[in-house]
């Protein structure tokens, strides 16, 4: 223990959290390939190691997959508020590896960046207020609040043991609220709190024609083409406004409102600066929203994947046999996945000709999340931010989903702060992954002030 205010700390630990931050970094934990089962193990005892060095108390909980850490301070005390920091250790598969600068699984420091798979998402993010509470528990003041820490290794492939996990150790995770860095902010001169991700809803269709593949010249003209009747069939799920024409699809869909939309007006944007950062000819979405409202508060219909005949060198004149797309739908507030899932079916269904078979299968599926940013926690993590990043925090609402946020609502009862530290151009399930250091440094401290601001919040 020492006088060293967390602040003064922080600063003092500066080189190790980065080097910290290779380390874990180093570790291939890619929860989507079976091959990598070792490295999950390897990340979730690198990070209950690195929790037990910050004082924290761990328990590694084995799954039939990849274990989950539940770490907490030492003596918790009835009195104090207490908050739940959910993260994962689980990485996205790098391919294609020839797209990266460095190995992915190599770290690799170039000024304020650090590249490496997963090193945004999300490594670096809980790391941060791993070492944010360190800095608390060396301090001669107690914490103002109880933190449990819950890190998973799943989330990248749906949070399968943890949504087990979760209703049979609700009272062990038991909490005011539940903070989680899975995501990102504008830029570092405008860290946000997020009130909302979008939710989704994952399906594969599958279209078959003959039972094998046919020469298109001796029968073609005389039997339908899987492959012409599926890009049919999902060329008619959205109009040229942007629109989706599955019947029903909006009928749950919140409007935004006056306050909301003031609110995102006044995050920084620039359609050009965005058009260029995608390498797109030009912006599309649906008529009448702008383009931060159009990718995180209206819902899309993603084709991921595309399959169907010859993908080999040179041509092959056939008629594929089928034709197959994974899809997966964005969704907002209120949509329910298994409604929109049946509302998108039954289109389907209706759209396929006689002439082939159809097969919808569903995939996973996550709630749409929205907390009211005008209650006391939420503008207690404002302070934090601001006080963290030294600027004043916006609110924004995200894209991306983290179905988990839905599950703590229910089985704890409780609401989600995001207070991300990602930058636009990380490269999160992109080649080039990289966290900003500086971004990792503020979100640090912000941290540090979020465990008073929360439990001074709920004095
Ligand atoms: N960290 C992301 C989610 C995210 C990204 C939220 C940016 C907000 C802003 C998370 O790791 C992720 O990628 N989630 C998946 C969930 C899916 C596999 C169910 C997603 O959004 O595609
Ligand atoms: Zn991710």
């Amino acid at each position: 223990m020492t006088s060293q205010t967390p602040i003064e700390y922080l600063r003092s630990q500066d080189e190790r959290h980065i080097e910290d931050l290779l380390e874990y970094a180093r570790i291939p934990s890619v929860s989507a390939q079976s091959q990598h089962a070792e490295d999950l193990q390897k990340a979730a005892h690198w990070i209950a190691n690195r929790c037990r060095h910050a004082g924290l108390t761990v328990d590694i909980h084995e799954t039939p997959t990849h274990p989950i850490v539940v770490a907490r301070t030492p003596n918790p005390e009835p009195g104090k508020p207490t908050f739940l920091v959910y993260g994962h250790y689980d990485v996205q598969p790098p391919e294609p590896f020839e797209l990266w600068t460095s190995p992915p699984f190599e770290p690799r420091r170039e000024g304020r960046n650090v590249y490496a798979r997963g090193i945004s998402d999300n490594k670096g993010q809980h790391l941060a207020h791993i070492n944010a509470i360190e800095a608390w528990l060396q301090f001669g003041q107690p914490l103002p609040c109880n933190i449990t820490l819950l890190i998973e290794g799943e989330e990248e492939v749906g949070s399968t043991s943890l949504l087990k996990f979760l209703p049979e150790h609700a009272q062990e995770l038991a909490c005011d609220a539940v903070v989680i860095s899975d995501n990102g902010i504008p830029s570092l001169k405008h860290p946000t709190l997020t009130y909302a991700l979008r939710g989704i809803a994952a399906i594969e269709i599958r279209v078959d024609g003959p039972d094998r593949d046919l020469h298109s010249g001796i029968f073609g003209g005389s039997l339908d083409n899987p492959a012409m009747v599926l890009c049919q069939m999902l060329a008619q799920m959205r109009d040229t406004k942007g629109r989706i024409t599955v019947p029903g699809l909006y009928e749950d869909v919140q409007k935004l409102s006056a306050y909301e939309r003031r609110q995102m007006a006044k995050l920084p944007s620039n359609p050009d600066k965005y058009r260029r950062f995608l390498g797109v000819p030009q912006l599309f979405g649906e008529k009448g929203f702008t383009p931060e409202e159009q990718r995180t508060a209206r819902p899309t219909f993603e084709i991921n994947g595309l399959t169907s005949g010859y993908q080999g060198e040179g041509s092959k004149t056939i008629i594929p046999s089928w034709a197959s797309a994974k899809i997966t739908l964005r969704l907002v507030p209120d949509q329910e996945p298994r409604k929109i899932i049946a509302a998108v079916k039954k289109h389907l269904q209706r759209l396929c000709p006689k002439t082939v078979r159809l097969t919808v299968r569903h995939g996973h599926g996550g709630k749409p999340y929205l907390v009211d940013p005008t209650g006391p926690l939420a503008q207690a993590a404002l302070r934090a931010i601001q006080a963290g990043f030294g600027c004043e925090a916006l609110l924004a609402r995200e894209g991306g989903s983290i179905p988990i946020v839905s599950a703590f609502k229910e089985h704890l009862g409780a609401d989600s702060l995001l207070i991300g530290m990602a930058l636009p151009d990380d490269n999160p399930h992109s080649p080039n992954e990289k966290l900003s250091l500086d971004a990792y440094a503020a979100g640090m401290r912000m941290s540090v002030h979020l465990w008073e601001e929360l439990a001074a919040a709920m004095a």
